[in-house]
């Protein structure tokens, strides 16, 4: 009984030949798989006008059995490749990089969880439509690369560069307006891979929702006065763009995060500040939008003896 079964599943295994793959780009597509120990059947091909050559093979540089124009090839586990194919004389013609995508797996294993849980984090440090996106890799995962990404609000593509150490985007949405409502989210995709397993990463958001000011620069204007300035990189003009303050005083040499009775904290609108304090002190300054009451700032700290 058992081997009529295994034979029946075996039959129906092949009779599946060649499950669909997905094209990320030229030269690359992926193999769907919601389990990683069947093994797929995965047709390749060399390309149209090969169709009368004798055409050989080859998986990541070794030589393959399989001959022809197209061929059919078995891919078990996460074991992709990279397939070559040459006419008669060995001369290279294409290739198609295959990868491996586990779909339900449920937790991605090539790119670390940052804090707020998310793995892409985006942030903006004014209203000018500039963007910048990142993300960690796992240590463990040595032969890692971008292979495609895109950010789109609704249908049109926002134009993003990868940045050289391939851990993050720079991006500019050049139709951003900050005077209008952002009705639309920007969708932002990242396929990475190490060795031939592929990771899909997605992150949907609003342009005003990462925007968090840059550091102030706080000067002493006279003793026990400080002033300060929008940093350089925020929006301007100030009218439109307004920036809050969160000042503290705290005891000598302490960290701005303190708490407690002995912290005295002010918010403001103003961009100077006079402490009121004799005894040695810590002021730390942080700057936040009034309007969506984002992420603050990191806080600027200067310490009076
Ligand atoms: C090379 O192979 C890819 C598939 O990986 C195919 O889309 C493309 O058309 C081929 N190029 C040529 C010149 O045939
Ligand atoms: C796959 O092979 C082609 C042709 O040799 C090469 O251009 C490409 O960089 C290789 N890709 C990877 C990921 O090894
Ligand atoms: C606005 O912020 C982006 C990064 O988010 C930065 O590259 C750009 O220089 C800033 N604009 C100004 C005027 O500083
Ligand atoms: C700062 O300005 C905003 C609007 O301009 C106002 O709503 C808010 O009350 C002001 N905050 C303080 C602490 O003065």
């Amino acid at each position: 009984m058992k081997k009529i079964v295994l034979v029946l599943l075996q039959a129906f295994l092949q009779s599946i030949c060649c499950t669909s793959l997905r094209f990320i780009k030229p030269n690359v597509v992926s193999l769907e798989v919601s389990t990683l120990s069947l093994s797929a059947e995965v047709s390749l091909q060399c390309g149209e006008q090969y169709e009368s050559e004798q055409i050989h093979w080859q998986r990541n540089g070794m030589i393959i059995p399989e001959t022809g124009n197209g061929i059919s090839i078995a891919v078990e586990g996460l074991r992709g490749g990279n397939f070559t194919c040459h006419n008669a004389n060995g001369d290279f013609l294409n290739y198609t990089l295959l990868l491996v995508h586990p779909i339900t797996l449920p937790n991605a294993v090539l790119l670390a969880q940052s804090t707020d849980k998310d793995f892409i984090s985006c942030t903006a440090r004014n209203y000018s439509g500039h963007f910048h996106c990142s993300w960690k890799w796992d240590p463990r995962r040595t032969q890692r690369a971008v292979v495609h990404f895109s950010a789109v609000r609704k249908q049109s593509p926002i134009n993003c560069n990868l940045d050289s150490d391939s851990n993050g985007l720079s991006c500019s949405d050049a139709d951003f307006c900050p005077y209008s409502e952002e009705a639309l989210s920007i969708k932002l995709r990242v396929l990475v891979r190490n060795i031939f397993r592929l990771e899909e990463h997605q992150l949907s958001f609003f342009l005003q929702d990462i925007v968090r000011p840059d550091k102030v620069k706080v000067m002493k204007k006279e003793e026990n006065v400080f002033e300060w300035l929008p940093p350089e990189t925020w929006s301007f003009p100030c009218s439109f763009f307004p920036l809050a303050y969160q000042i503290k005083v705290l005891p000598k040499n302490s960290d701005c995060d303190r708490t407690g009775n002995r912290v005295k904290q002010i918010e403001t609108n103003e961009t100077q500040y006079e402490v009121n304090v004799q005894k040695p002190y810590t002021l730390c300054v942080r700057a936040q939008d009034p309007l969506t009451k984002n992420a603050w700032s990191d806080w600027s700290r200067h310490h009076q003896l």
